[in-house]
């Protein structure tokens, strides 16, 4: 089987998806970016062969491309686990006439108000929201709509432009921020816990499916440089808390006409205990969300996501033995990491927990907590018990300082 793989170095977890291909026994096409000068040889050996390409993001450009490269070698699939790749993946599959997701389906995945238009026309709960595209639309639509509410890019990405409206002045202040964002979403501010909702799925239907939990919800996080935020994925998903929400996922997936590969969907529990559909892409989580997953069983989902795709089949366990906590760090102070107070400690106290630590070492600069969840680097540990997972994470949010000057 020949697979065409759309930015297989970058980003970074990429590499693991190549792998996983190879390692099903599919001879992958890499198209990327990056010179092949500069791909790493561990990348190389599960490459059947690569193509530079001047501008990844220009669509036409990347089809052209590949249709040109391709011409005349059968290929079996078209594949992209990077958000701002997967229409251009889909665009492929109709040009090559390859079985997968259509653009119009993917678009589904890909443009806010589209999904929740199609999510809401399934009669389920989503925030009543409104395309806009310039202030005037806004204004109207914040009338419509009433304060708190929300407005975000479109095809937005890293809550980036993400803003809490409570009231007209404010509307007025966020309207001049936002005056690069073409087209807006308006919607109603949902108040809530806030959870994903993430699968593998073969044909439509989940194989594998995971929850996790954010602390606190993104938005809080990434307005908030003190916070250290914590995910936790959820052991037990046949608690009855996450019921409503597992259940409007899975409606989701059919409502939105998912095929094979990854979800990853965002959605609120509100103090009523309502469960409100947030947002969805037809990609894993970032931030390491899947090495969370396969920390949770024990399992690789890597490959399985690649058995998934290519051969319509998943292996791996689903039996989920941890809840796996990842807790990113930032550091006090600007430039360069001068210390990191409570580490060692904690490593005394919780270390048998811990499966990875990958805090920034004393030396390296700051990178842009803005940019990056992971900012300044990352714990992550596992512990069967929920509130023992919690209790531990908390600690490391709280008692392990980095610095820097
Ligand atoms: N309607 C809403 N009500 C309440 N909170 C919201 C709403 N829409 C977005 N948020 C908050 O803003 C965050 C970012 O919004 P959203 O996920 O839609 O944007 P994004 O740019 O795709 O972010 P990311 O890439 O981090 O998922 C959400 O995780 C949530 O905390
Ligand atoms: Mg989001």
């Amino acid at each position: 089987m020949r697979a065409v793989f759309l930015a297989p170095s970058y980003p970074p977890e990429m590499q693991q998806y190549t792998r996983g291909l190879a390692e099903v026994g599919v001879d992958v096409y890499g198209v990327g970016d990056t010179p092949v000068g500069a791909l790493p040889g561990s990348l190389k050996a599960h490459l059947a062969d690569y193509l530079q390409v001047p501008r990844l993001l220009d669509d036409d450009d990347v089809v052209a491309r590949v249709h040109a490269w391709m011409r005349g070698r059968a290929v079996d699939r078209v594949l992209a686990n990077w958000e701002v790749m997967v229409l251009t993946a889909a665009r492929l599959r109709e040009r090559f006439g390859v079985p997968g997701m259509s653009v119009d389906a993917v678009n589904g995945f890909r443009d806010k108000q589209l999904m929740k238009e199609r999510v809401a026309a399934a009669g389920l709960r989503v925030p009543r929201a409104e395309r806009v595209r310039t202030m005037t639309e806004a204004r109207a639509a914040a009338e419509q709509i009433g304060y708190p509410l929300i407005l975000k890019p479109i095809a937005g990405a890293g809550s980036a432009d993400t803003h809490k409206v409570n009231d007209d002045a404010e509307l007025e202040t966020t309207l001049k921020k936002m005056l690069h964002v073409g087209e807006a979403s308006c919607e109603e501010f949902i108040e809530g816990e806030e959870f994903t909702f993430d699968t593998v799925c073969v044909d439509g239907k989940p194989a594998f499916m995971n929850v996790a939990h954010y602390l606190p919800k993104p938005l809080i996080a990434r307005t908030n440089e003190w916070i250290s935020p914590v995910i936790i994925t959820v052991r037990d998903l046949a608690q009855p808390k996450l019921a409503k929400g597992i259940a409007l996922g899975k409606a989701v997936l059919d409502a939105l006409g998912m095929g094979d590969g990854f979800t990853h969907m965002e959605w609120f529990l509100t103090p009523k205990g309502e469960a409100v559909f947030g947002e969805i892409g037809c990609r894993p989580g970032g931030a390491h969300l899947v090495d969370q997953m396969n920390y949770t069983c024990d399992i690789d989902l890597f490959r399985e996501w690649a058995r998934a795709v290519c051969h319509h089949e998943f292996k791996a366990s689903t039996e989920r033995k941890y809840n796996a906590a990842i807790i990113f760090k930032r550091a006090k102070g600007r430039g360069r990491i001068t210390r990191i107070d409570g580490l060692h400690e904690f490593m005394q106290r919780r270390g048998w927990h811990m499966v990875e630590q990958r805090l920034l070492p004393v030396g390296t600069p700051r990178r842009d907590w803005k940019q990056t969840l992971v900012s300044d680097g990352y714990i992550m540990l596992r512990h069967p018990d929920w509130d023992t997972a919690y209790q531990y994470a908390m600690e490391a949010a709280t008692d392990i300082t980095m610095y820097a000057e």
